[in-house]
């Protein structure tokens, strides 16, 4: 696939990764993006998943037409980038792996067997030319691990964005870019936020017309658009006005409570999306919960603490330094109410977090005392 004169798409599909990192669901696939340059010299961008290694190389092989492979620029030391670069260097032995100290350090605990004959090592700022071609590479530590490093295309004003950038889905299935977009930054990157923020202010003093990542399709058309969703996701501001009811329930009642609150709220006005934790997928409710400006936790109190899937669910938010929203509780127990107290502990250390005053608890079902209580928290959650 051409994406320019000199730059072409070398990467693969993949429809049958079952847990994309070992759990985000992914029923669109994925794709492991891969980029040749054409210039003086040439450069290959990153190798992909290790199922995909022959694919890759026929791509690369085509790409290159005829010509050798000068460089192998490694952005990004994780599997599903890095798995092909001894399969590349047995087919290429004399190109030069372009990384930093980082990047070196990974291919040996990865790729202990590994003998690389050339390396370029190259530090922040610095620069490659392949002739008209000028590479400068910008290291985005944690963006999503501590080698990754994005590269500037003076020449093409293009923007080699790593991870950044991503989605999941493969790129012979269309979807709309935002969603799976933001489940994915929400899911891998989301605890990064700090660090998108740096490498987005040092993107803005670059002029770029495209971007090109290891994920998802190659941006070329309104990139403020994709600017801003990353600048509103790392900076943590809730992207829509609405509230997120998420449940966790064993025989129903807890959920009928969160269904109770979603209608008073849908009748106020306000835009209400309920998850049931234990059967929906888990990155899409996180997603939700970053998306939103206010979240309501109903969960039943089990052993003694919450149920696994809340349990798990607040984790996911907490880990990924969820922050800057306001938070109200269901908690149902039938004999001894404790869901509310453990639920807002879990929040302890988490920053801009504040809580409705008004909490609902239930015991074994809804009655007059409590859904009087769910209509004083749908006012209070409506005023803010
Ligand atoms: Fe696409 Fe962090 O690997």
């Amino acid at each position: 696939m051409t994406i320019s004169d000199s730059i072409r798409y070398v990467g693969v599909n993949d429809h049958s990764v079952d847990l994309f990192e070992g759990q985000y669901i992914v029923p669109n696939g994925m794709a492991y993006n891969s980029y040749v340059i054409l210039d003086d010299k040439t450069a290959v961008f990153d190798t992909v998943d290790v199922h995909f290694g022959e694919e890759w190389l026929r791509n690369v092989e085509n790409a290159l037409e005829g010509r050798k492979a000068d460089y192998l620029i490694i952005q990004h030391m994780e599997p599903d980038h890095s798995a092909n670069i001894l399969t590349f260097l047995e087919k290429y032995p004399d190109t030069a792996v372009v990384g930093n100290a980082k990047t070196f350090g990974l291919i040996k605990q990865f790729y202990p067997e590994a003998s690389i004959k050339n390396t370029l090592e190259v530090k922040d700022g610095e620069s490659l030319s392949l002739g008209k071609h000028k590479f400068t590479f910008v290291f985005a530590p944690m963006v999503h691990w501590p080698e990754v490093m994005v590269t500037y295309d003076e020449y093409e004003k293009t923007l080699f964005s790593a991870d950044a950038f991503g989605k999941f889905g493969a790129l012979d299935v269309s979807e709309d870019w935002d969603c799976e977009a933001r489940r994915y930054y929400i899911g891998i990157v989301g605890k990064y936020g700090a660090q998108v923020q740096k490498l987005l202010k040092a993107a803005s003093g670059l002029d770029i017309k495209r971007i090109c990542p290891l994920h998802g399709p190659v941006l070329e058309e309104n990139l403020e658009h994709y600017l801003n969703k990353y600048d509103t996701w790392s900076s943590y501001k809730p992207e829509d006005s609405g509230v997120l009811i998420a449940f966790a329930s064993i025989y129903g009642h807890t959920k009928t409570a969160a269904e109770k609150l979603a209608g008073i709220l849908e009748k106020m006005g306000e835009k209400v999306v309920v998850a049931d934790l234990a059967r929906e997928d888990m990155a899409e409710c996180v997603e939700d919960a970053f998306r939103y400006d206010r979240l309501v936790l109903a969960s039943v109190t089990y052993n003694g603490g919450i149920f696994p899937c809340m349990d798990a669910f607040i984790n996911h938010l907490t880990e990924r330094n969820y922050q800057n929203r306001k938070i109200g509780f269901i908690e149902n127990g039938s004999w001894g109410p404790a869901a509310k107290r453990i639920m807002q502990a879990k929040f302890e250390k988490s920053k801009d977090i504040s809580f409705f005053e008004t909490n609902v608890t239930i015991k074994s079902s809804l009655n007059d005392e409590s859904e009087a209580a769910l209509e004083k928290l749908a006012e209070e959650i409506h005023k803010n």
